[in-house]
């Protein structure tokens, strides 16, 4: 199994108190002492629309990397691209949502549109000896349009894997699936591209996020992103939820007898480390359980 862990872009991109460039080069390093190997560490996005982000160059200026680790960046556009080429980034992600109305709302343009520059970012990326991952969000509902056709998800992965994506993630940003739906979900689009081109991003708005994770493994996903300590749920933001916790995952998949090459006891240090610097707790139910063993507070 793959874990790819967004908690320093997806996870702080939502998180309502400021953290520093040390802090965030921090704890990728300690995500990466505990065996992670695939993280996302910021995106080059307008500051204006993400200001969370807006020192993503810097984080990469600092980080000392590891031969063997992938440490990727989202972009939504040849700016944002060029900006990531001249911080040494190796591997970016692309995003283009399954919804018409969260397009509109999240990058200005809609999904023709964004498929259309997506299209030429991806070309130059690769042009430039980039790997491109592509998202695919509300892929199990959508916050203006309430349920998104099968259709479109499917019709969305296709043509970011067209443009040269080597995996497509599919993102339930707001959490509202469930496991029944998150399975014909993979299924259809799993009938348009190899299921290990695939990759599952679920937010646990709705507290569904393990679950919808071991149903799209029992259809044979192997690669899940998550971020530690489930990083993201602003609290200022109503009904906002990070992603499915990385301890959590990693607890379910070693019970399982799967590898994942990650050890939970340095998984969860790294999340007490950045809860600390926010001010709040844990809302990985496997931390909490290990630092309550260990008698300390997560
Ligand atoms: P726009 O306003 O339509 O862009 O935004 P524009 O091309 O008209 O440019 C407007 C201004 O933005 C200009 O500056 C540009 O230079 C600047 P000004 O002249 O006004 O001073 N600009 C940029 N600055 C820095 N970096 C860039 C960049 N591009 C333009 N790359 C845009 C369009 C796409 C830029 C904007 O809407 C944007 O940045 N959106 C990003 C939104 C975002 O980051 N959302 C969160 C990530 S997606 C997500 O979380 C979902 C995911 O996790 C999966 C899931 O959960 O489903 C991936
Ligand atoms: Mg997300």
């Amino acid at each position: 199994m793959k874990i790819v862990e967004v908690g320093p872009r997806d996870g702080l991109q939502n998180e309502a108190r400021a953290v520093s460039v040390d802090t965030k080069v921090k704890l990728i390093e300690a995500l990466v002492d505990a065996g992670l190997r695939a993280i996302e560490c910021g995106s080059f996005v307008s500051a204006k629309w993400v200001p969370q982000m807006a020192d993503s160059g810097a984080v990469f200026g600092q980080l000392r990397r590891v031969s063997g680790v992938s440490y990727s960046a989202l972009v939504p556009n040849t700016q944002g691209l060029a900006e990531a080429g001249r911080c040494g980034v190796e591997e970016v992600a692309v995003f283009a949502s399954a919804s018409e109305a969260f397009s509109r709302h999240n990058i200005n343009c809609s999904i023709q549109e964004s498929l259309e520059r997506l299209g030429g970012v991806t070309r130059d990326a690769i042009a430039r000896g980039m790997r491109v991952r592509g998202y695919v969000s509300c892929v199990l509902g959508c916050p203006y349009e309430g349920e998104v056709p099968l259709a479109s998800v499917e019709r969305v992965a296709v043509a970011l894997a067209q443009m040269g994506c080597y995996e497509i993630s599919l993102g339930d940003t707001i959490g509202v699936g469930t496991p029944r739906k998150a399975q014909a979900m993979v299924n259809a689009v799993g009938q348009a591209l190899p299921i290990k081109h695939l990759a599952v991003h679920f937010h646990d708005t709705w507290g569904q996020a393990l679950a919808n994770i071991l149903a799209a493994l029992e259809k044979g996903v192997e690669v899940v992103d998550s971020s530690v300590a489930g990083l993201g749920g602003c609290p200022y933001a109503a009904g906002a939820s990070g992603n499915a916790a990385t301890e959590d995952v990693v607890y379910m998949l070693d019970g399982m007898g799967i590898e994942t090459g990650i050890d939970l006891e340095k998984l969860a240090a790294a999340g007490r480390g950045i809860m600390r610097v926010l001010g709040r707790k844990s809302v990985s139910k496997a931390a909490v359980a290990l630092a309550a063993r260990a008698g300390a507070e997560a």
